[in-house]
């Protein structure tokens, strides 16, 4: 038995799943507590040795300071022995990785006071369960990431057989220290709109009579690169036998998990460097693109400006840019619902035939089961042309 005050497991401490939607808050935030002091103790531990390094010790009430790191006891000992043993517990682990992620998923049922509270649910449970996916201790190995099997039913538009596309990839292991690296997850948009795109080939004018045997596509912010994977397949089945597939990203870790992804997948992709901050054009992005394709793309205010002035730079006369962006309605991410509209509105970047980039047409499409994080609502999907 280990001692009184010190976490509990979670198969003891964790409401069942079946009960989420008849929660309170309180007990929610009491259980994110609990797993949070089991899995992420290195905070405490890290912030009061840094205090005593920087001699502000004495802020600290006295028995905060004694449990964590001053006087260490032989009961101390036997307690972090007993805590470590429960941490190393894989059943236990995964228990508590099922539980966090099932929360998040379902957070939107979640019966609670206010939008605020569920927003801080989910960041509470998101920063548990990246816990568990870097590594705790600097002697540990790196967490693998995850290989994810997708199948999407390809229905061509003469409808005469449907085939499946199946893609696997990685997901690279997302780390707490970089907050730039979101790329190494595949996020809802892009299933969506890889399920979209399967689904109805015709809407997205992917057949060899629009785009002939041979276009380019580009895609931007490409992450594990699944529509674009997706797309390399696809293309095939729908008389499209030469495309030219460019998915571009700016973040190295992010390009690398991608460029590894395509050697999995075999396909015939290229991975580029593209920063829609400081775009460079040199080859092979100094063609045009038939097609530009970006999911997930818009996440803080400057990006919605930047894509449209690399869009302005990429797309041919007669090209189409489709911009399926992520609708989070709460917190950080409230602002940014409408830049892209905004993005479009008044003074445009001209091409050199003076046109300018606009938005042809805009469609919601409704969050699916299962799929994306629970704070997103649902999407937009942008049809982008010239005008
Ligand atoms: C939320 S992820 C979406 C990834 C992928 N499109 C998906 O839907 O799974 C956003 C992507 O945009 C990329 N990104 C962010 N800022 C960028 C920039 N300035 N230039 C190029 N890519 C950028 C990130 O590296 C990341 O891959």
């Amino acid at each position: 038995m280990r001692p009184a005050g010190l976490p509990l497991s979670p198969t003891s401490s964790l409401p069942p799943l079946r009960s989420l939607p008849t929660l309170a808050g309180k007990q929610l935030f009491s259980a994110l507590d609990n797993l949070h002091e089991l899995y992420c103790p290195v905070s405490l531990s890290r912030a009061i040795k840094s205090q005593l390094e920087h001699g502000k010790v004495h802020d600290l009430p006295v028995q905060q300071v004694d449990s964590g790191y001053v006087s260490e006891t032989e009961d101390d000992i036997d307690s972090e022995g007993a805590l470590d043993a429960l941490r190393a517990d894989d059943f236990e682990r995964s228990y508590a990785i099922r539980w966090l992620t099932t929360l998040i998923a379902r957070a939107e049922e979640l019966p609670l006071d206010d939008e605020d509270e569920r927003e801080r649910v989910v960041d509470k449970a998101s920063y548990v369960l990246a816990s568990f996916t870097k590594a705790v201790d600097e002697d540990e190995e790196e967490d693998p990431g995850l290989t994810r099997d997708f199948s999407f039913m390809l229905t061509p538009s003469d409808a005469s057989e449907k085939i499946n596309i199946d893609v696997r990839l990685h997901d690279g292991p997302h780390t707490s220290t970089d907050h730039t690296d979101v790329g190494l997850q595949s996020w809802g948009a892009s299933i969506v709109f890889s399920d979209l795109l399967c689904a109805s080939p015709a809407r997205f004018e992917l057949a060899q009579s629009a785009l002939g045997s041979s276009p380019r596509i580009i895609e931007l912010g490409a992450g594990t690169g699944l529509v674009s994977l997706v797309l390399d397949k696809a293309l095939l089945h729908l008389g499209i036998s030469d495309a030219t597939l460019i998915a571009t990203d700016y973040h190295p870790a992010v390009l690398d998990n991608l460029k590894s992804n395509i050697t999995l997948t075999r396909a015939g992709v290229k991975a580029c460097a593209l920063d829609w901050s400081n775009p460079i054009f040199d080859a092979p992005l100094d063609s045009s693109a038939d097609v530009l394709v970006a999911t997930d793309v818009v996440y803080a205010l400057e990006h919605a400006v930047w894509l449209r002035d690399c869009a302005t730079r990429l797309l041919g006369p007669k090209g189409v840019f489709w911009l399926m962006m992520t609708v989070r309605p709460n917190g950080r991410f409230e602002a940014v619902i409408d830049s892209v509209e905004t993005a479009f509105q008044g003074t445009c970047p001209k091409a050199a035939d003076g046109r300018h980039l606009t938005i042809l047409a805009k469609e919601n499409i409704e969050k699916r089961q299962g799929v994306g994080r629970g704070d997103e609502s649902g999407y937009k999907l942008f049809r982008i042309g010239w005008a």
